[in-house]
């Protein structure tokens, strides 16, 4: 479904599903009820680095568990070296706190937390990056991490109602024949991965780099993402697009200062997983009132919002949606339009993603009866 912009002065939203166009009236809320609204509403998640998730005091309990030394005294030690200037000061810390993951029940443990609390903002859907690499150079096994996530997730769906799928990811600042022998390791589970994608260090490490085992990806059946566009140039965008050949792009809020590129993610919806408070914290916008989400929506692209590393960046997907709302004065039609776009920009089911539209639309519609 896509939302037209509203006719001047009339607050309705006109929703076009399938052939069917659909209105009904989104009243002027208050910025508390909006956040009610942004809270309530169900919603897909498509950009969460389950490493990311580990928050300090499971850091700790794991490191005790497993005999773990870290280079932090204590949990409020490690939570205030989270300042960051930029990707590679946040990522230093992010690979120091994945070494307490050792066994498969750590893993589990780990997913069965995020996911917990992903229920509470009302994600019905998530998909989860792994970077493998970053267990297997301690000598962690693939299918210790693979299982354990893999378990999570099924659990989920009974406990929570959530349906969760997991995506591994490439660490770019190592080299192609690494990924190969990641994915090489990886294939005798494939059933429990349903895509690739590609993170880490961006600057330096064009998409292109990784062309051949993308290709290998690609004819394995695997979907495929690509971070681009986070601190590197639209260029990057471009290269995941057209040498990798990715259906999503994670950040891509460079994207903007590309008006042909603007035009082509318009046109084949190619959705753009933007993750506000991430942005935020390793300085890719001054300010949160500075980010270009609107902008994107605006423009006619399929962004959605997504939380990256909440555990590091300071909120879950409710915190990016209520405090980028506050920051740039977002309205309901854009709410509506970055849920739809979260189960649109999904590799779930056509069945699933007509199911969570109908849901999505139904909780509007009941908020909107509660406020008249
Ligand atoms: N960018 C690149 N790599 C990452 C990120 C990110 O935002 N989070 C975890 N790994
Ligand atoms: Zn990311």
């Amino acid at each position: 479904p896509r939302l037209r912009a509203e006719p001047k002065g009339r607050p309705w939203a006109a929703l076009f599903i399938g052939r069917k166009t659909l209105m009904f009236k989104v009243p002027p809320l208050s910025a508390k009820r909006l956040a009610v609204l942004l809270c309530a509403m169900p919603k897909a998640e498509l950009h969460i680095h389950i490493e990311g998730s580990l928050e300090p005091e499971l850091i700790f309990a794991l490191a005790q568990r497993n005999d773990v030394r870290l280079p932090y005294a204590s949990v409020e030690a490690l939570r205030s070296a989270y300042a960051f200037d930029n990707l590679q000061s946040f990522l230093d810390i992010y690979y120091a706190g994945a070494s307490v993951l050792l066994h498969e029940q750590d893993f589990y443990d780990m997913a069965r937390a995020y996911l917990a609390r992903a229920a509470f903002d009302n994600v019905v859907h998530a998909e989860i990056f792994f970077d493998p690499q970053t267990h297997t150079a301690r000598g962690v096994a693939i299918e210790t991490v693979i299982n354990g996530l893999h378990r999570a997730c099924e659990d989920a769906r009974s406990v929570h109602g959530i349906s969760a799928s997991l995506i591994l990811c490439f660490l770019r600042h190592l080299s192609e024949a690494d990924a190969f022998a990641t994915l090489e390791q990886a294939l005798p589970l494939q059933d429990k991965f349903i895509g690739v994608g590609l993170d880490s260090s961006e600057m330096g490490h064009p998409p292109e780099k990784f062309a051949q085992v993308f290709e290998r990806c690609r004819a394995l059946g695997l979907h495929l993402v690509a971070h681009a566009g986070e601190e590197g140039p639209p260029e990057y965008i471009w290269s995941a697009l057209d040498v990798l050949k990715v259906e999503r792009i994670d950040h891509g809020v460079q994207a903007v200062k590309d008006a042909a590129l603007m035009q082509r993610l318009a046109k084949e919806r190619i959705p753009l997983t933007v993750c506000p408070l991430s942005n935020q914290k390793l300085c890719v916008f001054p300010d949160l009132k500075n980010h270009n989400l609107r902008q994107l929506l605006d423009a006619g692209l399929c962004a959605t919002v997504n939380s990256d590393d909440p555990a590091y960046f300071g909120g879950y997907i409710n915190d990016n949606f209520t405090q980028v709302f506050a920051a740039t004065g977002m309205t309901p039609r854009h709410a509506y339009q970055l849920a739809s776009n979260s189960f649109e920009a999904s590799f779930a089911s056509e069945a699933d993603k007509r199911q969570w539209q109908h849901r999505l639309k139904e909780s509007f519609e009941r908020f909107v009866e509660h406020d008249g």
